[in-house]
């Protein structure tokens, strides 16, 4: 894997450099006034282009921001962004459209191209157009740019800006890709054991691969999510109205074989995705109809906090519920 230090050996003074970044962060208020909830992400980004930047590259950045419909929403404007990025960053960051075509760089300077999701071409599912938007993406950088992947988040998207540019430009790890990739070496190759893997979120459709690569190498996987309860669903319990991917069960079962993950044996279940619904908490084995399991209960925290308290390493990836909602934020 080339590096971004490969990059800066090889001098960027003077020249594009495209970096794709996930500055994908929660925001509230309205519309024309959004303010960031937390800035995690855009801190994490600041190292990668700041180095860039310092080496007298003329820094490009795209990014995307929540699922706009494939068209400009000013509530999915990356302008909020911009003005965080260019405090941290102590360097003016401008945004600008990529239908305006292309900037005025200048070196050592940030440009931030608004919310690439804007266009529909980045995720579209036919290759062609979105070779289209990477070439764009990549003459804007020139004849003798280059392309940095540092948006972790993102990097698993088949995605335009991610993935298509890659072909086009000679391509680097950033930073935050390659400290990322260096945990993710250490917790595949060599963890200290007990090793307990945490997993959670709501699509098992997601995680299927990631189970089944960790499976051979933990000692125990924790399941919690909306992604348990396709698995209680394959344990042969009915999981009334919540979240289920039918087509998987058969997958969870196969994986279910190797003795090795732990689920709830009780869940919060409500009659409503929302705050304010009444809530229960009940045996996986008696989730009423009608009714959707959306947080893990007080025995599967008991028992999954037995297996974590004997482990060495522990890796957890995604909450145990809808931790948002007050009511089954526990879990998590
Ligand atoms: C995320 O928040 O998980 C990343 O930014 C990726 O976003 P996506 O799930 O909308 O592709």
């Amino acid at each position: 894997m080339r590096t971004l230090e490969d990059l800066l050996d090889e001098d960027v003074n003077g020249r594009g450099v495209l970096v794709r970044a996930d500055l994908n962060v929660p925001l509230e208020g309205p519309d024309e006034d959004r303010r960031i909830t937390d800035d995690g992400r855009i801190r994490a980004s600041v190292p990668t282009i700041l180095a860039l930047a310092e080496a007298g590259a003329k820094v490009v950045v795209t990014a995307h921001l929540g699922r706009p419909k494939g068209g400009p929403e000013p509530k999915y404007s990356l302008a909020p962004v911009a003005s965080r990025l260019s405090d941290l960053l102590n360097v003016p960051v401008r945004v600008v459209e990529l239908a305006a075509g292309p900037p005025q760089m200048v070196a050592g300077k940030v440009v931030l191209v608004d919310n690439i999701r804007f266009d529909p071409r980045e995720t579209s599912k036919d290759p062609a157009e979105r070779a289209a938007l990477a070439q764009e993406l990549a003459a804007l950088v020139g004849e003798d740019g280059a392309f940095v992947s540092d948006g972790f988040g993102v990097v698993h998207r088949k995605q335009a800006s991610v993935y298509d540019v890659a072909d086009i430009l000679p391509a680097y790890a950033g930073g935050l890709v390659l400290a990322e990739v260096e945990v993710l070496r250490k917790l595949t190759e060599s963890p200290d054991r007990p090793y307990v893997v945490v997993l959670g979120g709501s699509k098992v459709s997601d995680k299927l691969a990631v189970i089944e690569a960790l499976l051979p190498k933990v000692d125990s996987l924790l399941v919690g999510g909306g992604m348990c309860l396709t698995f209680l669903a394959a344990q042969g319990h009915s999981v009334g109205d919540s979240l289920l991917e039918t087509e998987q069960i058969d997958s969870c079962r196969k994986l279910l074989e190797s003795g090795k993950i732990v689920l709830p044996t009780d869940v919060v279940v409500a009659d409503d995705f929302s705050a304010e619904a009444n809530t229960r908490t009940v045996d996986v084995s008696e989730i009423p109809d009608g009714w959707k399991g959306l947080d893990i209960g007080p025995a599967s925290v008991a028992a999954f906090t037995k297996v974590l308290a004997g482990a060495a390493t522990v890796f957890w990836n995604g909450p145990m519920g809808v931790f948002e909602l007050a009511p089954f934020a526990e879990g998590t």
